[in-house]
C-alpha cells in the first residue's frame, strides 16, 4: 500500500517528490495525471501530492486533474501546477506579470498546519510563469514572495494545501519540514518505508517478471550492476550469468577484485572476457575523447552479443538482459550535463536490438544512496557498496589523447597508489571520486644524478551529491605530499605530479 501518492503532470523533478518522502520512511508512488478517482479510492492512500508541471492550467490540451478527486476527503497538496490547479477550481490562476525562477524568500504571514514550524523569512525554490491571481474561497494565505501574494495557501476543512515553489529541491532549505508537515501532520501517515521490505519486494518483482527464464547481465564491479545482479541471483539463484568484459581500460587489480566478490556469494555462472587487445588495437592512435567513446561502446557491444550468443546457444532459455540502470540514467530531458547522454548512451550499450532480449531493470526507481542502502541490506563486501563510480570507457577518458599500453601501465600505477592512500586516511569515502589523469606532455625531474623528461600525472579528488556540480575536495597537505612522493618516487614514467582545483562547472570531473 502506498501511503503518499504523487500524480504527475509533467514534472522533470517528480521522482525528487517520492524520493523525499520515502526519506522520510514513507512509501510513494507516482501515478500519471489522468488517474482516476475510483483508482484512488481503491488505493487508499493518506495524502495525494500533485506535481509541477510545464502547462498553463488554462490551456486547451494542458493536463487535468478530476475535481472528484479534490474532495475525496485526502488531503491534498498542490505543488507549482498543481497548486494552480486547485487555484483553477475553486479560485482564478492567470499568466504572471515576472516568470520567478531560481531562489526567492517566501515571508511567511501564518504558519498554519502546512509551514508549521518555519521563520518568518524562507529560502525557497520558484520556478513559474503562471499565479493563482484570486485567493480561493475558505482558502488562507500563508506565505508570499515579492513577486507572488499566493506562494502558500491552505483550507483545513476542505483538506487542501498548495505551495507555488518547489519544497522537493534542495534550494528550498525547509523543503524537507514542509512536506514532513504535510505527510506526518496533515496526512498522519506512518513509517513504512524500510530498506529490508524494499528489497523483499524487488526480489518478488523480479520472481514475477523472470518466471522460469533465465537473465544474462553485464558486470562492471561497479554499485549499480553489482547490486542489481545480487538483487537478480537473490531472485532467480543460477539462472543469472553474469559477464564481465575486461576492455583493458580498467584499474589496477580490478578484474581480480570483482572475481572475489562475486566468489564469495557463490554465483554459478560468471564469465570473464578478456577483450583488451581488441580494444586498443581499435583505439589505435585516436585522441578524440568522442571518438574513443564511441569506439569503447560498439566494441563493447560486439564483445558482450558475442558472448551472449555463445551462452544463448547452450542455454536457450536466456530470455532477459539484466541491467543495472538507476534512475538518474534514465532521465532524459531533466539534465542541462552533456553528461546526461553520454551516461545515458553508455547504458544502452548492453541493449543491443537484434538480441531481442527482454530487459529486466531492478533499480530503474532509484538513486544512488538508495541502491547503496540495498547493497549493504544484500551484504555485498563495503568496498563495492562505497566504490566510487567508474566511467564506462575506463582509463580511456582519464589517459588525455592517445591510449597506449606504456600510459595505461603508468596510470594504473599512479591511481592505485592514490586511491591507496586516501583509503589508508580514511578520505576515500568522503570523498565523491578520486582518481588520477594522465597529462601527455612531458616535464622535465632529476632523478638521482640524472635528467629525467617525463609525463605529468594530475590528481583529481572532488566532493558533490549528484555529479551534476562538484567541488575539488581539500585534501590534507601532508597526505598530497605524501602521495606525490609516493608517485614521484614509485612510479616509472612520471616527473611530475598536479592537484586539481576546479569546480564542477566550468570544469568536469573527468578530463575528457
Ligand atoms: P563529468 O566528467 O561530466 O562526469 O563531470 C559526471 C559523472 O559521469 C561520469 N562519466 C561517465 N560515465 N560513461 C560513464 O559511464 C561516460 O562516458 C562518462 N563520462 C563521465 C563521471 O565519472 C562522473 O561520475
Amino acid at each position: 500500500m502506498t501511503q503518499i501518492l504523487v500524480i504527475n503532470f509533467g514534472s522533470q523533478v517528480v521522482h525528487l517528490i517520492t524520493r523525499r518522502i520515502r526519506e522520510l520512511g514513507v512509501s510513494s508512488e507516482i501515478k500519471p495525471f489522468d488517474v482516476s478517482a475510483a483508482e484512488i479510492r481503491r488505493l487508499k492512500p493518506k495524502g495525494i501530492i500533485l506535481s509541477g508541471g510545464p502547462s498553463s492550467v488554462y490551456e486547451r490540451d494542458s493536463p487535468q486533474l478530476g475535481k472528484k478527486i479534490l474532495s475525496l476527503g485526502i488531503p491534498v497538496l498542490g505543488i507549482c501546477y498543481g497548486l494552480q490547479l486547485i487555484g483553477k477550481y475553486y479560485g482564478k490562476v492567470l499568466p504572471g506579470k515576472l516568470k520567478e525562477y531560481g531562489k526567492k524568500s517566501l515571508n511567511v504571514k501564518k504558519q498554519g498546519r502546512l509551514l508549521k514550524g518555519l521563520n518568518e523569512k524562507e529560502q525557497i525554490w520558484m520556478s513559474h510563469g503562471d499565479l493563482v491571481s484570486k485567493l480561493p474561497n475558505d482558502f488562507e494565505i500563508l506565505g508570499s514572495t515579492d513577486n507572488c501574494k499566493i506562494a502558500a495557501m491552505e483550507n483545513n476543512d476542505k483538506r487542501l494545501y498548495g505551495v507555488q515553489f518547489h519544497p522537493e529541491v534542495a534550494h528550498t532549505l525547509e523543503g524537507k519540514h514542509i512536506l514532513k508537515n504535510f505527510v506526518f501532520g496533515i496526512c498522519k501517515a506512518k513509517k513504512d518505508w524500510f530498506i529490508s521490505d524494499l528489497k523483499n519486494k524487488l526480489v518478488q518483482e523480479i520472481r514475477n517478471t523472470v518466471k522460469d527464464d533465465y537473465v544474462i547481465m553485464g558486470v562492471s564491479g561497479g554499485v549499480d550492476s553489482t547490486v542489481a545482479s545480487f538483487l537478480i541471483h537473490e531472485a532467480i539463484k543460477d539462472r543469472i550469468y553474469c559477464v564481465f568484459i575486461d576492455h583493458g581500460l580498467i584499474r589496477k587489480n580490478e578484474a581480480e577484485e570483482v572475481k572475489l566478490a562475486f566468489k564469495k556469494i557463490k554465483f554459478k555462472h560468471l564469465y570473464f572476457v578478456d577483450a583488451s587487445k581488441i580494444f586498443l588495437q581499435r583505439l589505435g592512435k585516436i585522441a578524440d575523447p568522442e571518438d574513443k567513446r564511441k569506439i569503447i561502446a560498439k566494441t563493447f557491444i560486439e564483445v558482450f552479443e558475442d558472448k551472449v550468443l555463445e551462452l544463448e546457444r547452450k542455454n536457450p532459455k536466456i530470455r532477459f538482459l539484466g541491467q543495472g540502470t538507476i534512475y538518474p540514467d534514465r532521465i532524459e530531458t531533466a539534465q542541462p550535463s552533456k553528461q546526461a547522454d553520454r551516461i545515458k548512451s553508455h547504458h544502452n550499450v548492453a541493449l543491443p536490438k537484434k538480441m531481442k532480449l527482454k530487459v529486466v531493470e531492478p533499480l530503474r526507481e532509484f538513486y544512488k544512496d538508495e541502491v547503496r542502502e540495498l547493497g549493504k541490506e544484500l551484504k555485498i563486501p563495503k568496498e563495492i557498496v562505497f566504490r566510487h563510480p567508474f566511467p564506462g570507457p575506463g582509463l580511456a577518458i582519464r589517459i588525455l589523447g592517445e591510449v597506449t599500453e606504456e600510459r595505461l601501465e603508468i596510470l594504473r600505477n599512479a591511481d592505485f597508489m592514490f586511491i591507496e592512500e586516501l583509503k589508508k586516511s580514511c578520505y576515500y569515502n568522503k570523498t565523491w571520486q578520486a582518481f588520477a589523469a594522465l597529462i601527455p606532455v612531458k616535464a622535465v625531474g632529476v632523478k638521482g644524478d640524472a635528467r629525467s623528461y617525463e609525463y605529468v600525472i594530475a590528481l583529481r579528488a572532488v566532493t558533490s551529491k549528484d555529479a551534476m556540480t562538484a567541488d575539488w575536495a581539500r585534501l590534507p597537505q601532508e597526505l598530497l605530499e605524501n602521495i606525490s612522493s609516493r608517485i614521484l618516487n614509485e612510479v616509472k614514467g612520471v616527473s611530475r605530479v598536479l592537484y586539481d582545483i576546479s569546480q564542477k562547472p566550468p570544469a568536469t570531473i573527468e578530463y575528457e
